[in-house]
């Protein structure tokens, strides 16, 4: 079944514990954690300290995605904050392989992000290494952007490849997400979708979930 990822950068950030425990109870299958630099990408969040106050409100997985500089300076303070999965962004590693094999040893699921115009080749080789593949379905940096049809053919090549080299890999996608394209996905491939805006800003949060998830 296709899991839900909500992110919580649509989330109100004054009360997090509790907007983390509704979509819980409303049955998220992951909590998605923007964590965004102002270098790598045009916007400020939040950093280990926020991952470790809400990591008492959730059992759910942590899946942080980092849109950092040199994330490998930040893998270790947020996996001891909590994080469950760690995403990288393949345009921010000069040393992929290195930096994906930091992640599972520090005990935390690795997965690898690439951008809308980064094309699927960028990391054809890491695919064996890597826990989860997370495909940006907006540039990253806002929530509440418009969906990149564009990179659906991403998605299916990616599945093809998961398939034809028998990996495990679970596929993600992340931005516009929403009840109308999250079925263009589903049926491409992905089987993690991530929506901010989708759940976060709907009157009724678990419907919204329920409508989503396809
Ligand atoms: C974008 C973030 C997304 C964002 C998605 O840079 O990585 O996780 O929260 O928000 P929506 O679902 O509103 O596009
Ligand atoms: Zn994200």
């Amino acid at each position: 079944m296709t899991k839900l990822s909500p992110s919580i950068l649509s989330a109100d950030f004054a009360k997090l514990g509790e907007e983390v425990k509704e979509v819980e109870q409303a049955g998220a299958d992951y909590v998605h954690v923007d964590i965004m630099d102002g270098h790598f990408v045009p916007n400020i969040t939040i950093g280990p300290l926020i991952v470790e106050a809400i990591r008492p409100s959730t059992k759910l997985p942590l899946d942080v995605h980092l849109m950092i500089e040199k994330p490998e300076n930040y893998v270790s303070a947020f996996a001891q904050a909590g994080a469950d999965i760690i995403t990288v962004h393949q345009e921010a590693c000069v040393h992929l392989h290195r930096t994906i094999e930091m992640i599972k040893q520090e005990g935390v699921k690795a997965g690898v992000v690439i951008n809308p115009a980064t094309p699927a080749e960028a990391i054809k080789p890491i695919l064996p290494d890597v826990d989860l593949v997370l495909l940006m379905t907006v540039n990253p940096g806002f929530g509440g952007q418009a969906f990149i049809h564009s990179v659906i053919p991403k998605i299916a090549q990616i599945a093809a490849w998961k398939r034809e080299e028998n990996l495990t890999f679970e596929i993600e996608v992340d931005g516009g997400v929403n009840k109308d394209t999250a079925a263009l996905c589903v049926e491409a491939g992905a089987n993690v979708l991530v929506a901010g805006s989708a759940i976060f800003k709907a009157k009724n949060r678990k419907k919204a979930m329920e409508e989503i998830r396809v």
